[in-house]
């Protein structure tokens, strides 16, 4: 299926992306997030309701779906104090802003929200799509192990008080850890492993004291 003439995508799978939305007061937040293609110009959104980018979602009502495969989208936009590294620029049709060298945008609004536990499923809809900077990037698996110890380090924090679902998360990190270190042993794959894994250890170290 291609969207907007931009993007070939299927139906019902999860593709990862940076979602941009806006608070009240103007603040642009940055978070990775999954997109699941419904049509030619729907999407869903599957996030955690304690999450801004919810919080975001029910009160503004809009956002963008950045589309990148650079690990550093994902890992600086997970770290709070090195969210500000990422470079913002205006969108063209919603007041939240995009990311500056994206593969492509998506501006969109939010149709319908539903509730389910802990998490939201929020229905959108395309409202504008175009193409970013070109990137051509031969495939390292450096870049995959990055976005998938992302994924794994963003829910440490959750499972910070069962074990067993917290060593399998930090199996997963190790696993990318080691294809990171085998494959990319210096550089700004391996300073951005480092710095989620300092991170990791942040949150474990800070829970264990606590
Ligand atoms: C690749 C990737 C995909 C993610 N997908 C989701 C998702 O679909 N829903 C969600 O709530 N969190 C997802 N997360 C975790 C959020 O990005 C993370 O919890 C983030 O801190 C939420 O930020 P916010 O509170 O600023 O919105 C994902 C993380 C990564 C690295």
């Amino acid at each position: 299926m291609k969207i907007w003439g931009i993007l070939e995508v299927e139906k019902n799978i999860i593709y990862e992306a940076i979602v941009t939305t806006s608070s009240d007061s103007g603040e642009t937040n940055i978070a990775p997030m999954g997109v699941i293609f419904t049509g030619e110009d729907s999407f869903l959104l599957r996030p955690f309701t304690d999450t801004t980018t919810y919080r975001n979602l029910r009160e503004q009502g809009e956002g963008v779906v950045n589309i990148t495969r650079n690990p550093e989208h994902f890992i600086l936009s997970i770290l709070p104090p090195l969210r500000k590294d990422i470079a913002l620029e205006d969108s063209r049709r919603v007041k939240t802003s995009r990311l500056k060298d994206a593969e492509a945008y998506l501006e969109f609004i939010v149709e319908k929200i539903m509730e389910d536990g802990g998490r939201a499923e929020v229905s959108c809809k395309i409202i504008e799509a175009y193409r970013g900077g070109e990137l051509i990037q031969p495939y390292s698996r450096a870049a995959y192990a990055l976005i998938e110890a992302a994924i794994a380090a963003t829910r440490v924090r959750v499972f910070l008080g069962r074990e067993r679902r917290l060593i399998e998360l930090l199996d997963d990190i190790e696993r990318c850890r080691r294809t990171v270190v085998r494959v990319a042993s210096e550089g700004r794959f391996r300073t951005l492993l480092e710095r989620l894994l300092e991170e990791v250890r942040r949150m474990i170290g800070h829970a264990s004291s606590t």
